[in-house]
């Protein structure tokens, strides 16, 4: 559990409703203080919420991200940006033909790059000449991942191409038509990448995420479960529903 001397900041919400109003607030609030924020975005169904109530403060409140950055967690590797199960028109649906985040703005790993290890090194390199990530938005893994740093002996630090674990494959079929379509690598910002961001806000929705969210309060690091290295940085936030809380 988190205790005295614990820098997370656990909070419960009774749903995924006001789990994703509560985020869109603090989100809010980063890009009033600074409108020039680096954000960092996640996909999946976890930040859909979210990213509903950032466009209706956007669209009823004149929320506007005119100077926002964005730099997406991932990316599926051999998806091009068109492809319609890429992050890219994932993100665009969702959140950024909805928005006016400038498109030179928005900043993506290219899931068709030649070079990859070009391209992860030019994405770590323009979010540090960026001046970094203020507030970096993460879902979590039903395994413990963040981003595709999945479990395993070692981590990552910096952006790479990663393999998807089996479970992940399994998770992210309800976008796909079926599991063999899935993608089985992605590029994904390291873990390394994620620590440097100034905030960081984990969000965790429903009964599938009770476990990795019971395992997160344990007082242990361990590159088997990667979302524990978020204990090491001073400023997270953890928003988390009812249901996810249900093992705490
Ligand atoms: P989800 O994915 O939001 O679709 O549950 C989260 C994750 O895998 O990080």
């Amino acid at each position: 559990m988190l205790g005295k001397g614990d820098k997370m900041r656990l909070i419960i919400t009774d749903d995924f409703q006001e789990m994703s109003l509560r985020a869109a607030r603090i989100v809010a609030g980063q890009v009033e203080l600074k409108p020039d924020s680096n954000l960092g975005l996640p996909t999946g169904s976890t930040p859909l919420g979210l990213y509903d109530y950032l466009i209706k403060f956007h669209k009823e409140e004149n929320l506007s991200f005119a100077k926002t950055s964005s730099f997406n967690l991932d990316e599926y590797y051999g998806l091009g940006q068109n492809h319609p199960k890429s992050f890219y028109q994932f993100m665009k649906e969702n959140f950024f033909q909805e928005v006016d985040l400038p498109q030179e703005n928005i900043n993506f790993l290219q899931g068709r790059a030649e070079d990859v290890e070009k391209e992860c090194y030019r994405f770590e390199n323009k979010i540090a000449s960026s001046g970094g990530i203020d507030l970096m938005i993460l879902g979590i893994g039903r395994n413990g991942h963040i981003g595709f740093n999945e479990p395993g002996e070692e981590l990552k630090s910096h952006t790479h191409l990663a393999d998807l674990a089996p479970e992940t494959i399994k998770a992210n079929q309800k976008f796909f038509d079926s599991e063999e379509e899935v993608p089985r690598q992605a590029l994904t910002m390291g873990m390394g990448t994620i620590l440097k961001s100034r905030q960081i806000l984990l969000m965790a929705s429903g009964k599938s995420k009770s476990w990795a969210v019971k395992e997160l309060m344990k007082k242990r690091v361990t590159t088997e479960f990667p979302a524990s290295f978020l204990r090491v940085h001073p400023r997270v936030i953890l928003l988390i529903d009812q249901e996810a809380a249900d093992r705490i």
